[in-house]
C-alpha cells in the first residue's frame, strides 16, 4: 500500500546521517522540510521532498503520483516522528488520588511508601485485579498516549512484587504489544520495591533465583530495571540482580537518583544500561561517569512537577556534550499522565531545553533510550512510518509553547491512518 502525504507545511525531524542518538550541540538541530511531502510503502517511509520540486518532476499541481492508494492533503500541517515514550509504568490497577491528597497535606513520596502506601498500595490492588481487567485498563491509558501522539511505548513491570503477579503484568504487556499498532518494549521492574512479607535479602534472592529465571524462559522482557535508590535498592544489590537479567539477554534501563544521590548511575554505566531514568537528584560528578558510555540519560519531568521535586539537570547534560532522552513515567503514583507533549512542555520550562533539544529527546534519543531508533525516531527511507501530522500551526517552537493546546490532528501507525 502506498499513501501519499502532500502539502506538509513542514517535515521535521528528517534524518539523513542514520543517527542512532544526538548529543550535546548536535541536539539543537533538527532538519525541516518546508512545504513537502511524503510517501509511504506498506509499513515504511519509502520517500521525502519538497513539493515545488515534485511537481516540477510530474509537471503536476497536487496531485498524487498517480499510483498511490491513499492520498492525504495535510493542508500545511507539520508532520512529524511520533513521540517515543521510553519510561512507563502504564500496566496498574486502579488509581492513588489519596496520596495526591496526602502530599498536597505536607507528605513526601518516601514518607508515604515508608507508610506502606505508594508502589505496596498499587501492588495490593494488582493483586486483586484479574488480567483480563488489567489489560482493558491499560489498553485506555495506551489509546489516550496514542491520541495524544506516542507511537512508540516502554512498559514496565514492578506492581506484582510476587512471582506469579509480577508475570501476570509481562503477559498484559505482551497482548498489549501483539494488539496495538505502536511499537512497544516491555521492561521487567521485579525489584521496584520489596513485596509484602519479605525480607530484603529474601525478596532480592526471589527476584534472581526466581522471577529472571521464569521471565527469560518465557521470554516475557526486553529490559530489566531496577529502583536504584534510598530506601528501596541498594547499587550492591541492583548489579546482583542486572547480572542475573544479563544471562537471559535483558539489558538495563535504570531508576537512578530520584530520592537521593543513589550510586545508580554508575552501577547502570557499569553495566552497559541502555538508560539511567529520573536522576532528579544527581550529582554533577556523574556526567564524568556517563561521559563516553552507551548510556542515556532520561529525564522525567512530569514526575518532577507531579511530586513538586527537583528537575533533572539535563541543560548541564547537554552542555557537557551528552545527549538527553525525555519520557512520561506514567504510573498511578508520581505521575499519571502519558502527554508526551506536556512533557517537552515541560522539557523547554522546567529542563530549559530548546524547543529543537526537546523535540529530538522526545523521538530520536527517546527511541534510542528504549533500543528502537534504528527503526524509529526520525524521519528516514526505511524507518517504521509511525507519523504524527499537526494542525497547521506557525513555527516548531508553537509545539511546546502552546502547552496544553491539543496539536495533533491526525496519526499514522505502520504507514497506516489510525482513527483518533
Ligand atoms: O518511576 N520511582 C519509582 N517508580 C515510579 C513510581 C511508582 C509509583 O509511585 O507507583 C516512578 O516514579
Ligand atoms: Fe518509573
Amino acid at each position: 500500500m502506498r499513501t501519499w502525504i502532500y502539502n506538509i507545511g513542514c517535515l521535521a525531524g528528517v534524518d539523513t546521517h542514520g543517527k542512532l542518538r544526538l548529543q550535546g550541540e548536535e541536539m539543537a538541530h533538527l532538519e525541516c522540510i518546508k512545504e513537502a511531502w511524503l510517501l509511504l510503502e506498506d509499513e515504511r517511509i519509502a520517500a521525502f521532498g519538497r513539493m515545488a520540486e515534485w511537481n516540477a518532476a510530474c509537471g503536476q499541481t497536487a496531485a498524487g503520483p498517480g499510483q498511490v492508494d491513499v492520498e492525504v492533503d495535510a493542508r500545511g500541517g507539520y508532520v512529524l516522528p511520533c513521540w517515543c515514550d521510553p519510561h512507563t509504568h502504564i500496566v496498574y490497577a486502579g488509581s492513588r488520588e489519596g496520596e495526591f491528597v496526602d502530599k498536597i497535606r505536607g507528605l513526601s513520596y518516601a514518607e508515604i511508601a515508608q507508610r506502606g502506601g505508594g508502589i505496596l498500595n498499587s501492588a495490593d490492588r494488582l493483586h486483586r485485579t484479574s488480567e483480563e481487567q488489567l489489560y482493558a485498563e491499560a489498553l485506555e491509558r495506551a489509546h489516550e498516549m496514542m491520541r495524544k501522539g506516542t507511537g512508540c511505548i516502554e512498559i514496565k513491570s514492578g506492581y506484582g512484587l510476587n512471582t506469579a503477579d509480577e508475570l501476570k503484568m509481562l503477559r498484559v504487556i505482551r497482548r498489549l504489544k501483539e494488539s496495538l499498532p505502536v511499537r512497544i518494549v516491555s521492561t521487567f521492574l521485579g525489584a521496584h520495591a520489596v513485596g509484602r512479607g519479605y525480607s530484603q535479602p529474601a525478596y532480592v534472592d526471589l527476584v534472581v533465583n526466581e522471577m529472571i529465571p521464569e521471565v527469560g524462559r518465557e521470554q516475557l522482557a526486553d529490559y530489566i530495571d531496577v529502583f536504584c535508590d534510598q530506601g528501596f535498592f541498594t547499587p550492591e544489590e541492583t548489579a546482583r540482580i542486572l547480572e542475573a537479567g544479563a544471562k537471559w539477554g535483558m539489558q538495563p534501563k535504570i531508576h537512578a537518583d530520584e530520592l537521593a544521590s543513589s550510586g545508580g548511575v554508575v552501577v547502570g554505566v557499569a553495566h552497559q544500561a541502555l538508560s539511567v531514568d529520573h536522576l532528579e537528584r544527581m550529582a554533577d560528578a556523574q556526567i564524568e561517569t556517563l561521559r563516553g558510555s552507551r548510556t542515556m540519560p532520561t529525564a522525567l519531568p512530569g514526575t518532577s512537577f507531579f511530586l513538586n521535586m527537583p528537575f533533572a539537570p539535563a541543560r548541564r547534560l547537554i552542555d557537557a556534550g551528552l545527549g538527553v532522552a525525555v519520557a512520561s513515567d506514567y504510573n498511578p503514583g508520581s505521575t499519571p499522565s502519558g502527554d508526551m507533549k506536556f512533557v517537552i512542555s515541560l522539557a523547554c520550562i522546567k529542563l530549559r531545553l530548546l524547543p529543537e533539544e526537546a523535540l529530538n529527546a522526545a523521538t530520536l534519543n527517546a527511541a534510542y533510550a528504549m533500543g528502537l531508533s534504528r527503526e524509529y525516531g526520525s524521519i528516514a527511507a526505511g524507518k517504521v512510518a509511525n507519523l504524527i501530522l499537526t494542525r497547521p500551526i506557525p513555527s516548531l517552537a508553537y509545539i511546546p509553547y502552546a502547552y496544553t493546546t491539543p496539536l495533533v490532528e491526525r496519526l499514522f501507525l505502520r504507514g497506516k491512518e489510525w482513527t483518533m
